[in-house]
């Protein structure tokens, strides 16, 4: 049986202030300089906690997990959008890196960002995960030695995702991810889920059992992994 630490809380509100403590902690005790950053409703009040704190981040390097492919960074579907309105409008960071999703040579963008996190180790990566057991962009059957890639997103995220898609633009199909390999790197894991549609995903990862189906399971095999939810398990 994989240890990992589960935290309990009773709503999305005290996860985040968890997190927010979590996060004073190790950049207080100077362990935090590469901190990995995600997208999605998940992470909203975890983000306004930051903005709404003195928590200074002007040493910390920021890589973000994933981007849309072919939506324009100016778009409010861009997770680069989203990052500027939610953080980085608000707080400073010595260095961020994000996914461009519309460049040209989509390959050599992935080796490139890959490289970069070669360059600056990990030292917390924050992850929710899909109502699938999606890990950033990472769907079932995701090779676990997986790096940074293009990836063809499911039937099944394309549908979760649609409701941030209130104008023309259509849903892409693909996106840029970190793989499961970079994400595993990070020396400390902290995973979010709040909600019931996140049970089934939580319930595999509680299950015990690593399988590439539901790739949020590999985090069975981190070092330092951290789960803050509100659902009950009991
Ligand atoms: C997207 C992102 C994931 C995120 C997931 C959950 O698919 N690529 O990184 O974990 O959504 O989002 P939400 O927090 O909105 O449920």
């Amino acid at each position: 049986m994989s240890m990992f630490n589960l935290v309990k809380v009773a709503n999305p509100e005290e996860g985040a202030q968890n997190l927010f403590q979590l996060l004073k902690k190790e950049l207080e005790s100077d362990r935090l300089h590469v901190l990995g950053l995600a997208t999605g409703g998940t992470m909203i009040p975890v983000y306004e906690k930051w903005v709404e704190s003195d928590l200074d981040f002007k040493n910390v390097v920021t890589f973000n997990l994933d981007e849309y492919v072919g939506i324009h960074a100016d778009s409010p579907n861009s997770y680069a959008y989203f990052m500027n309105e939610h953080l980085f409008s608000k707080k400073t960071f010595r260095k961020i890196h994000l996914l461009n999703g519309m460049a040209a040579d989509l390959e050599k963008e992935c080796a490139q960002y890959e490289e970069s996190l070669q360059q600056y180790p990990l030292d917390i990566q924050l992850l929710g995960v899909g109502e699938n057991g999606h890990i950033a962009f990472n769907e079932p059957g995701t090779p676990f030695d997986s790096v940074t890639h293009v990836a063809k997103l499911t039937d099944s995220t394309l549908h979760v995702n649609s409701r941030f898609f209130d104008n023309d633009e259509e849903i892409p199909h693909t996106a840029v991810t970190m793989g499961i390999a970079s994400i595993m790197q990070a020396k400390k894991i902290v995973l979010v889920a709040f909600g019931e549609k996140k049970r089934a995903a939580l319930a595999k990862l509680l299950e015990g059992h690593v399988t590439a189906e539901w790739p949020i399971t590999k985090l069975l095999q981190h070092k330092d992994l951290t789960v803050i939810t509100d659902l009950n398990f009991d």
